[in-house]
């Protein structure tokens, strides 16, 4: 059986890289729904609906859990899918707010997402819970999904936009950089030349595939260690329903899990 990975576009391969490393023995199929993206700017009902229709054609092809690998689309759907498809299991990446107040250590903390990200009630109730002390700030970013599925990741109107976002607020105060949306981990880089030194960046990608293991753990749905034979990491790649095959488009994907891996050691 598979596990399901999906996203509105691109950005969802971090979750996918990320339980590649973790989960060799496992199978995966990833969908970027890149008819539909962006969500973030979309209203919560259109979002929903793509979301429905991702996680059918998961079931239908045999997947035991499926992965949202996209902050908005947790937001909006995971709670209402969950009690739509009962036993399986659905896994959704949030902002990881809760880690980066703990290590800020008293600084501030700057959370950045996409506009229905910041605006739904999910992410406003869990700052109720771990931000006593109101030191994290909310910042849409859109265009950085705009400029990702374009594949422009690192140039001077990236860097102008980016620029032009943080204006305004006092940097220096800052001791983490929430990535709260999964298109944001390509940007690292240039976050990395924009911000002062010691903001530490975190994204939700490593906690949320810890969850799928142990919510497959508990159900006896690991796949078995290689070692016994079965095969692994084996991955098929579709946009909105349509599988990737042509060497095109499986090179364009080997160059973002590059990229991907370039930037997993920016912290
Ligand atoms: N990558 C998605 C997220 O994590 C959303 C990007 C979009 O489609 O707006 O929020």
């Amino acid at each position: 059986m598979n596990i399901g990975i999906f996203d509105s576009g691109i950005g969802g391969m971090t979750l996918l890289h990320q339980a590649l490393v973790l989960m060799p023995q496992e199978n995966f199929i990833f969908y970027a729904d890149t008819d539909h993206v962006p969500y973030g700017t979309k209203s919560r009902e259109q979002v929903a609906s793509y979301v429905d229709e991702v996680i059918r054609f998961m079931i239908a092809h045999n997947c035991k859990a499926v992965v949202i690998a996209c902050n908005t689309a947790t937001a909006v759907a995971a709670d209402q899918m969950r009690s739509k498809y009962g036993d399986l299991p659905i896994i959704g990446i949030e902002p990881a707010v809760k880690p980066a107040v703990v290590e800020s250590d008293g600084k501030r903390v700057m959370v950045i997402a996409t506009p229905l990200t910041v605006h739904e009630k999910r992410l406003q109730k869990l700052l109720e819970r771990v931000d006593d002390e109101h030191l994290v700030d909310l910042l849409e970013l859109p265009g950085l999904v705009e400029f990702a599925e374009r594949g422009e990741f690192v140039s001077e109107r990236v860097t102008a936009y980016l620029k032009e976002r943080f204006a305004g607020y006092a940097l220096d105060q800052y001791g983490e950089l929430v990535l709260g949306c999964t298109h944001f981990n390509y940007f690292k880089d240039t976050f990395q030349s924009l911000l002062p030194q010691g903001i530490h960046m975190i994204d939700g990608s490593l906690g949320t595939v810890r969850q799928l293991m142990r919510v497959l753990e508990s159900k006896g749905a690991l796949a078995q260690s290689a070692a016994d034979g079965s095969a692994g990491g084996q991955v098929r790649y579709f946009v909105s329903g349509r599988e990737i095959c042509d060497t095109e488009g499986l090179e364009k994907i080997r160059k973002l899990h590059e990229r991907l891996e370039r930037m997993s050691v920016i912290q």
